[in-house]
């Protein structure tokens, strides 16, 4: 079965604590955390502070996904804060290689993000390493964007890369029942949903209808 992981971005952030504890009553599998830094996206977000003042009121997996130039110098700090799993956007990450080996040296699940304009083939030579290919929707920076349909090809060639090897497949960006259904059908593992939880219903309504 899919996993739902809702994103905060789209949450109360004068309320993240509450936003946090709803969430986990309302069945999300894991709380995804869009780290941003101004530079590698024009949004500028939250980091390892916040996110270890919110550790404590949730046991489920905190999914960061950094989108910021230099994600080598948030390991440690965000291993501190609790995270479990740090995706890296493999368009920052000039020895990404390098990278994977630190977040796996922290005991941590590591993830490559790809932009809606990369290519699948720039893991194929870390695939060992990795627990997670996030494929990224929509560009990143801001939630409430369109789903981008080229993502479902990407999806099905990932799946088809990574046969045998225990590595999942998280999709992020403009999901919603229909889209959620699409990536379904072409192997995500993980869906990330910032608008579609957030936005009118209860958060359980409105997780249940991605699955
Ligand atoms: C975009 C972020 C997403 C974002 C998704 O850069 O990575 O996680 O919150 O938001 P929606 O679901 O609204 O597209
Ligand atoms: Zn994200």
């Amino acid at each position: 079965m899919v996993l739902i992981a809702p994103s905060i971005l789209s949450a109360d952030f004068s309320n993240l604590k509450e936003e946090i504890i709803a969430l986990d009553k309302a069945g999300a599998d894991m709380i995804h955390l869009d780290v941003m830094d101004g530079c590698f996206v024009n949004n500028l977000t939250f980091g390892a502070p916040v996110i270890a003042a919110l550790r404590q009121y949730t046991k489920l997996p905190f999914d960061a996904h950094l989108m910021v130039q230099h994600p080598q110098n948030l390991i440690e700090p965000l291993k501190k804060a609790g995270v479990d799993i740090i995706t890296v956007h493999q368009e920052a990450a000039t020895h990404l290689d390098a990278i994977l080996s630190d977040i796996k040296k922290q005991g941590l699940k590591a993830g490559v993000a790809l932009n809606p304009s990369s290519d699948e083939n720039m893991v194929k030579y870390v695939l060992d390493k990795l627990d997670l290919i996030l494929v990224m929707s929509v560009n990143p920076g801001f939630g409430g964007q369109s789903f981008i349909p080229s993502s479902l090809d990407k999806i099905m060639r990932i799946k088809k890369m990574i046969k045998g090897r225990n590595i999942f497949i998280e999709v992020d960006g403009g999901i919603n029942p229909m889209s959620a259904n699409q990536c379904i059908a072409a192997g995500a593992d993980i869906l990330v949903a910032g608008t579609a939880v957030f936005k009118g219903g209860t958060y359980k309504e409105n997780i249940e209808s991605l699955r």
